[in-house]
């Protein structure tokens, strides 16, 4: 009954996004990390999430998915509530998250990673399964019934992706996910991305490399200490030199 009373307390447009912020607080314990964050990622849209280390930006992501429950202000998912609502729950109503580090079940083959991550989405769209996603992932395909464990870092990482992408997500969040992997393995996540972005799916994601980040996303936002400094598209981001070397060192 609650969720029905905040949609209809919505503006439209938030009621559309496919995720929205509306002034949302963070607290670990006493610390205030997340200030009075607001934004909408639109559906189909891919929007950036920048800021030097510590900012904020994997505890948004968290606040998204419900890992950590705001202690103010609005998380909306399709216009539906999703303050603090369970990660799990989050999970099964379209939002995949692929968080910092790796989430992959060592002792389950590459297969059986994959299968046992597969659910319809919303809808009951299935739109992604074993196929699709191996079609995305040559490397995959190849190692199939190799051990988690036996997974070089890069090879994780795409089975993050990929485990993901089996649950037919409409909302992916990505933290870092080209962190600490070698320069070919980064490009084809990128690609990979590329190809999520034109599949339809909304991400929201966060990485260091400010370049690809503006090749592939329509907008950017940048958090300095839990709130949100800038919003706008690459030229816009890119035309503040000065700005740019202070909030992202580049
Ligand atoms: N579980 C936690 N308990 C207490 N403080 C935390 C916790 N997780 C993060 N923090 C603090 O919250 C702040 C924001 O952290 P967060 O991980 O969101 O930053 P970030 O922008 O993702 O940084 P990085 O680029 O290093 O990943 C930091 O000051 C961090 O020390
Ligand atoms: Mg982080």
């Amino acid at each position: 009954m609650a969720e029905t009373g905040v949609a209809e307390k919505l503006d439209q447009r938030t009621a559309d996004a496919a995720l929205a912020f509306q002034d949302v607080h963070t607290h670990y314990g006493a610390s205030h990390i997340l200030r009075g964050v607001s934004f909408r990622l639109g559906r189909g849209e891919c929007v950036s999430l920048m800021g030097r280390n510590g900012m904020g930006k994997s505890t948004t992501l968290r606040t998204a998915m419900g890992v950590v429950r705001p202690s103010g202000g609005e998380v909306t998912h399709f216009g539906a509530r999703a303050n603090g609502r369970p990660s799990y729950r989050s999970a099964t109503e379209g939002l995949a998250y692929v968080p910092e580090g790796r989430g992959i079940f060592p002792n389950l083959t590459v297969r059986e990673n994959l299968v046992v991550a597969a659910r319809p989405g919303r809808d009951g769209r299935r739109d992604w399964d074993l196929e699709r996603v191996l079609e995305l992932f040559p490397r995959l395909a190849e190692r199939i019934d190799n051990w988690g464990n036996n997974l070089s870092g890069g090879e994780q990482q795409m089975l993050t992706i990929g485990r993901a992408l089996m649950t037919n997500p409409d909302v992916l969040l990505l933290d870092e996910a080209t962190e600490g992997l070698a320069p070919l393995i980064r490009e084809e996540i990128w690609r990979v991305l590329g190809e999520i972005k034109r599949a339809g799916i909304a991400c929201l994601v966060v990485d260091k490399n400010v370049k690809r980040l503006v090749e592939i996303c329509d907008r950017h936002l940048l958090l300095v200490k839990g709130e949100i400094v800038f919003e706008g598209d690459g030229e816009a981001l890119m035309a503040d030199a000065d700005f740019l070397h202070r909030h992202l060192g580049v």
